[in-house]
C-alpha cells in the first residue's frame, strides 16, 4: 500500500506555510514513486463537524448492534476512519494556534478516536488498559509557527501542545512512527532559513521514505 492521507489544517490557502511545505514534501514523494496514491482531507477550510450530543451517546452506545439512528449520528466519524485506514502515510500541515492545534483539526481527532474502531478498552484490577487499532501507519506532522523555541530543548517547549499532543493523540490509537518537522518565526527574515532546513528535512524523509527496505537497515 503505497498511498499518503494528507491532511491540511490551516485556514489559509495559498498564503499558508505549512500548507505549502506539506505540498511540497508530498510532490518531493511523487517525484520518487510516481505510482504514489495522494488523497486530501480539508479540515482548515471546511469544518470537520465537532462531536455532539448524539455522537456521543451512539459511540458509547451499549446496543449491539446500534439502532440505525445512532449509525447515521457515526457516518462521518465512520467515514473519517475508513479514509485514514485507506492510507499508509499521514501528511499532516499544522499551524501552531494558540500553543495548539486549529479546532479543525481537533474535531477531526475527536471523530476518530473512536472506541472499538480505533482504539479498544478493557477493564483490569489495575483500571481501564486502553489497546490502539491502528496498525502499520506512519505520520509526518508538517508544522509552522509564528514563533520560536518550541521545538524540544527550546526555551518554550513546554508550552507547545500542538504537534507534542497530535503525537499522543496518534500515539493512542497505535500510530507510533510519527516525524515532526517544524518552521518557525513566519513573521521573521529568519523564517526563510528555517523554511529552508524543514524543507531538507522533509526531502530526506521523502527519501528515506522510498528507499528499499533492505537498505534501511
Ligand atoms: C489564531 C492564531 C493563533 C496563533 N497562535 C500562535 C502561537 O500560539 N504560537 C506561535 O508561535 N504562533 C502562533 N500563530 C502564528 C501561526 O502559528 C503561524 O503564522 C503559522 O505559520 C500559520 O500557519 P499557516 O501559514 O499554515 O496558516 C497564531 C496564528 C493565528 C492566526
Amino acid at each position: 500500500m503505497n498511498s499518503i492521507l494528507v491532511i491540511h489544517a490551516s485556514p489559509r490557502g495559498a498564503r499558508s506555510h505549512s500548507r505549502r511545505l506539506a505540498e511540497s514534501f508530498v510532490a518531493r514523494c511523487l517525484a520518487l514513486d510516481p505510482t504514489t496514491q495522494v488523497h486530501r482531507r480539508e479540515v482548515g477550510r471546511a469544518m470537520v463537524e465537532p462531536v455532539n450530543e448524539a455522537w456521543i451517546a451512539a459511540a458509547f452506545a451499549k446496543e449491539v448492534p446500534r439502532p440505525a439512528h445512532m449509525e447515521a449520528d457515526l457516518a462521518t466519524s465512520d467515514a473519517l476512519i475508513d479514509e485514514l485506514q485507506r492510507h499508509a502515510l499521514l501528511v499532516i500541515s499544522l499551524p501552531m494556534y494558540n500553543f495548539s492545534v486549529p479546532a479543525g483539526l481537533k474535531a477531526w481527532v475527536d471523530q476518530v478516536i473512536r472506541l472499538g474502531r480505533t482504539v479498544a478498552a478493557e477493564a483490569t484490577p489495575e483500571g481501564t488498559a486502553y489497546r490502539p487499532l491502528v496498525h502499520g501507519k506512519r505520520a509526518v506532522i508538517v508544522t509552522t509557527r509564528g514563533g520560536e523555541g518550541f521545538d524540544p530543548g527550546g526555551p518554550y517547549a513546554h508550552l507547545n501542545h500542538a504537534d507534542t499532543w497530535l503525537r499522543v493523540a496518534l500515539e493512542f490509537i497505535g500510530i507510533t512512527d510519527v516525524q515532526v518537522i517544524a518552521a518557525e518565526s513566519d513573521e521573521t527574515e529568519r523564517f526563510a532559513q528555517t523554511y529552508r532546513e524543514a524543507e531538507a528535512a522533509l526531502a530526506r524523509v521523502a527519501a528515506e521514505r522510498t528507499r528499499p527496505a533492505e537498505q534501511l537497515a
